[in-house]
C-alpha cells in the first residue's frame, strides 16, 4: 500500500543548513543562532548577510553590504511606471509579483547559477522591493512616490518612502524585529515553491515570482492581513465571545492561529508580542489600547475554546496597522523580509540540485476505450 502524505505533512524532502525549527522546544535558529538573540541585538541587514553567507558580517562586510543595498534601491523608469499604471484594484502582492518579473527581464548580470551571481541578484531584490511596496502604498493614497534616502538604513528608509518621515526608534525597531522574525522558516510553502522552481534549473526571478504567489494565500503569508480584518470585524473586546462562537459554528479558520509545524506555540510569537507591547505604549493611534485589549482577548478565547496558539502573523498584523501601513501592504512587507530566506534556499538548492518531482496516486476512471468519434449528442 502506498502511503500518501497529503500536503506533504511530516515529509522530510531534503537537508538544509539555513535554519531549523525545533518543535519540542519551540525554538528557531538561523545558521545556528537563536532567532530571539538575533532579534534582540542585530539589524535586519546583518541577518540577511547571515542567511546568505552563513556567518554574521564583520564590520567591514556589513558596511559593504549596506553601501551596496543603499545604492541599488532606486527603480528604473519603467519599473516605476509599472507600479503607477497597474490597476489600483489589484492586490499589492500582484504588483510586487509583476514588478519582480519585470526586474528579471532587466537584470543582465550573468545567470550562471554561481553563488556570486545569486547573491548579487538577491541583494538587488532586497534593495528594490521596499521601493516598490512604498511606491504602491503611496499611489493608492494618491500621493507621489518618495525616492529612497541612502543615508537611512533599510527599515528607516522604508518608513521614509511610505510616509515622508521616520517614526520614533521604538517603532522602527519593532518593524525591524518583524523583518528579522519573518526572514526565514525552513521548508514553508513559499520557500518550497522557490526550491521546486529552482530544481528545474529555472532562474532566480522565476523562483521568487512563484514564491510571491505562494505567500499571498491566506493560509500562509496572507494571514497577517486577515488578522487585521478579523480585529476590525469584531470591533470591541466585549464582542470576542459571541464572534468566536459564530465563527467556530460556521467552521471558519481563525486567521493568525495554528501552524503546520508548531503545535505548542510559534517560537517567534513571544518576541513579536513583546515588541507589539512596546509599540502600543508609544503609539499615538487613539484605538491602540482598545485594539491591544481586543487582540489579547481573542488570543485567550481561541486558546480556551480550541487549544490553538497564535502564529507570527497574529502580533505582526496588529503591529503593522499601528505603524500606519494599509492592510494590503502587510503581506508585501513579509516578502521584503522573506526574500532573504527564499534566495538563501535557492542558492542552497542549486549547490546540490535534484529535480523535485513527487508522485500522486491516481483515482480517476480505469483505463477504457475511446468512444466512436463524432458521437451524436
Ligand atoms: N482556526 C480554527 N481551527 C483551526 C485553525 C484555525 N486557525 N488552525 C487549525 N485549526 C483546527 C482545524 O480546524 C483542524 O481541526 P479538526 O481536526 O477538528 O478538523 C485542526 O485544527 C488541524 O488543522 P489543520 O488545518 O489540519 O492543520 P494544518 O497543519 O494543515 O494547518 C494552518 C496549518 C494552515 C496554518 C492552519 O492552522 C490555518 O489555516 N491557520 C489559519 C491561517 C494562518 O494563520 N496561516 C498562517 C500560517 S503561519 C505563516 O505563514 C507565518
Amino acid at each position: 500500500m502506498t502511503q500518501i502524505h497529503r500536503g506533504l505533512a511530516g515529509v522530510v524532502v531534503d537537508t538544509t543548513g539555513i535554519s531549523t525549527v525545533v518543535t519540542e522546544t519551540n525554538s528557531l535558529t538561523y545558521r545556528g543562532y537563536p532567532v530571539q538573540d538575533l532579534a534582540a541585538s542585530r539589524s535586519f541587514e546583518e541577518v540577511a548577510h547571515l542567511l546568505w553567507y552563513g556567518e554574521l558580517p564583520t564590520t567591514t562586510q556589513l558596511r559593504e553590504l549596506e553601501a551596496r543595498e543603499r545604492a541599488l534601491r532606486p527603480l528604473d523608469r519603467a519599473a516605476a511606471e509599472i507600479v503607477a499604471r497597474l490597476p489600483a484594484t489589484c492586490h499589492p502582492m500582484d504588483v510586487l509579483r509583476t514588478v519582480i518579473s519585470y526586474l528579471g527581464t532587466q537584470d543582465l548580470t550573468e545567470d550562471d547559477g554561481s553563488l556570486a551571481a545569486n547573491r548579487a541578484k538577491s541583494l538587488a531584490l532586497l534593495a528594490r522591493l521596499p521601493t516598490v511596496v512604498a511606491a504602491d502604498q503611496r499611489r493608492r493614497r494618491r500621493l507621489d512616490p518618495i525616492p529612497p534616502d541612502p543615508s537611512l538604513g533599510l527599515a528607516e528608509n522604508f518608513f521614509h518612502m511610505c510616509f515622508g518621515a521616520v517614526p520614533a526608534p521604538e517603532v522602527v525597531r519593532c518593524f525591524e524585529i518583524s523583518l528579522i522574525l519573518y526572514a526565514e522558516h525552513s521548508f514553508n510553502a513559499s520557500t518550497f515553491t522557490a526550491r521546486v522552481v529552482t530544481s528545474t534549473l529555472s532562474d532566480l526571478y522565476s523562483a521568487v515570482t512563484a514564491a510571491v504567489g505562494a505567500l499571498k494565500g491566506p493560509l500562509h503569508g496572507g494571514a497577517n492581513e486577515a488578522v487585521m480584518h478579523t480585529l476590525n470585524e469584531i470591533g470591541e473586546p466585549e464582542r470576542v465571545g459571541a464572534w468566536l462562537d459564530r465563527a467556530l459554528a460556521e467552521k471558519r479558520k481563525i486567521m493568525g492561529f495554528g501552524h503546520r509545524v508548531y503545535k505548542h506555540g510559534d517560537s517567534r510569537v513571544p518576541i513579536m508580542s513583546q515588541a507589539l507591547g512596546r509599540l502600543v505604549a508609544v503609539s499615538d493611534d487613539p484605538r491602540a489600547v482598545r485594539l491591544a485589549e481586543l487582540h489579547a482577548a481573542l488570543e485567550k478565547a481561541v486558546f480556551d475554546r480550541k487549544g490553538i496558539h497564535p502564529n507570527l502573523d497574529y502580533p505582526a498584523g496588529l503591529a503593522y496597522h499601528l505603524m500606519g501601513f494599509d492592510i494590503p501592504l502587510f503581506t508585501p512587507i513579509f516578502v521584503m523580509s522573506r526574500i532573504t530566506g527564499w534566495t538563501a534556499h535557492i542558492a542552497e538548492q542549486l549547490q546540490a540540485n535534484v529535480l523535485i518531482r513527487p508522485l500522486g496516486t491516481y483515482t480517476g476512471p480505469a483505463q477504457r476505450d475511446l468512444p466512436v468519434a463524432g458521437r451524436a449528442d
